[in-house]
């Protein structure tokens, strides 16, 4: 039997690309969803038949019934935020404790990695990360410092290493002067979802992935965030804590490079950003408010209004080469419906010397555009890319030359029925 294949589909910017309704799309073509990176700092929003649902910590494979769903070594995982997004599917009707497995090797978020993600950034001044305050540094800074407390320890002598962990964070708390909290309410409802997810299927999910490929299943690894806020390749510091590229699939699934098939790379016909760090592409006025305000550019975990620009070629070149991007799936191209004229940043400029690869540094680099002309129609009804405006058609052949990878779907509105799959 032939061996199945992970593909990948990827956040090649700052996240918010639209990845859970890709991965609701594709769902019907592959035997497993799994989770690679992150934590409920993801907000995933998936809309059919009507209904809206925001994913943060299990895979957009849940509403399809056949499916298998895992949470992978490379994840963080909060209890009580768990057991508040399973117990809302479950009302929905979804059965999730026969098909979504969470692996032990994923780490656990405390309420004091919270207290300590909001202590951190209070002690970082004007330098914020603008974190999602979900604890996510602090728990894969626990991670790499080898004292991290894992999903499989809920599992035995759990209560003393809880104490253990607590005490340590309480005691940074204390040298940070940091002790204007109160997570009593916080910890019981956290604890309850540890006695909540000790009723799920804990298991050694690389084991079960890499059984499933021999079986000649095929798995889709759903990204988490995007490429500019991995923690090796993103814009380091004002990035997420872990490896959101398709290198952090093999790490944060257990499977090897041989294994990954696909590598779709997802990106809006436009660029936004949640959170502090540089932003070449930025735009501060009405040009700007106009895609946050068409787009819904408004944080789906924080609610905070996020960043809005024109598209970044080079963000975009960098990011498919570190991820080995295969097929380009581009969201949200009906937002720029009403423009004129449409944008794309081809260089950076800093102290008179143009850069097209991404540099070192992206503070104070400014856009180069290339300005081509806008469509100017309604491409939310469209069903078939025979169907596209010529000068949609023209922004896209840009962009594929460009980026020399194809765009191989777009996405022409929310729901799932508004994805036109391109013939190659
Ligand atoms: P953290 O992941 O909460 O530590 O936040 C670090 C940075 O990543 C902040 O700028 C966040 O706004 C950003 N970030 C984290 N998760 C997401 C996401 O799912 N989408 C977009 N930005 C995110």
């Amino acid at each position: 039997m032939e061996k199945g294949k992970v593909d990948a589909l990827l956040g090649i910017v700052f996240g918010d690309e639209g990845k859970g309704k890709v991965v609701d799309v594709f769902t019907p073509k592959y035997d497993v969803v799994a989770r690679f990176a992150g934590g409920p700092n993801a907000g995933h929003t998936i809309i059919f038949d009507g209904k809206k649902f925001v994913l943060r910590s299990i895979p957009s494979g849940i509403f399809a019934t056949d499916k298998v769903n895992i949470i992978g070594n490379g994840c963080v995982l909060a209890p009580d935020l768990f057991m508040a997004e399973a117990k809302e599917l479950e009302a929905a009707g979804y059965d999730l404790k026969s098909r979504l497995h969470i692996s032990k090797r994923a780490h656990l978020i405390l309420p004091t990695h919270r207290v300590l993600d909001r202590a951190y950034e209070a002690a970082k001044g004007k330098a914020k990360v603008g974190t999602t305050g979900k604890g996510i540094g602090p728990t894969y800074s626990d991670k790499a410092a080898r004292i991290g407390l894992r999903v499989g320890d809920i599992l035995d002598g759990f209560d003393a290493k809880y104490a253990a962990l607590k005490a340590r964070h309480e005691q940074i708390l204390k040298d940070l002067h940091y002790t204007d909290y109160d997570i009593t309410e916080e910890e019981k409802t956290w604890l309850e979802g540890v006695e909540y997810m000790r009723g799920f299927q804990l298991t050694d999910t690389e084991i079960e992935i890499n059984r499933y490929l021999k079986e000649g299943k095929h798995v889709l690894a759903e990204g988490a965030q995007g490429t500019m806020l991995d923690i090796d390749h993103g814009t380091y510091p004002f990035v997420s804590s872990s490896s959101t590229t398709s290198g952090g699939v093999c790490t944060g699934l257990g499977i090897g490079p041989r294994d990954i098939g696909e590598v779709f790379g997802i990106f809006k016909a436009y660029s936004t950003r949640v959170g502090s760090g540089p932003f070449p592409v930025e735009l501060f006025d009405e040009t700007g408010d106009k895609i946050r305000e068409i787009g819904h550019e408004y944080g789906a975990v924080t609610g905070r209004n996020r960043r809005c620009g024109w598209v970044d070629l080079v963000a975009l070149k960098y990011a498919i080469m570190i991820n080995g991007v295969t097929q380009l799936v581009m969201m949200k191209s009906d937002v720029l419906d009403g423009f004129d004229t449409i944008k794309a940043c081809v260089a950076y400029k800093k102290d008179g010397v143009v850069m097209e690869d991404m540099p070192f540094e992206t503070e104070g680099c400014e856009a180069v555009y290339k300005e081509l002309p806008g469509w100017k129609e309604d491409l939310s009804h469209i069903t078939d890319e025979a169907q596209f405006p010529q000068a949609f058609k023209d922004y896209i052949r840009f962009l594929e030359t460009e980026l020399e990878t194809p765009i191989t779907i777009l996405s022409v509105g929310p729901d799932r029925a508004q994805t036109i799959i391109r013939k190659k």
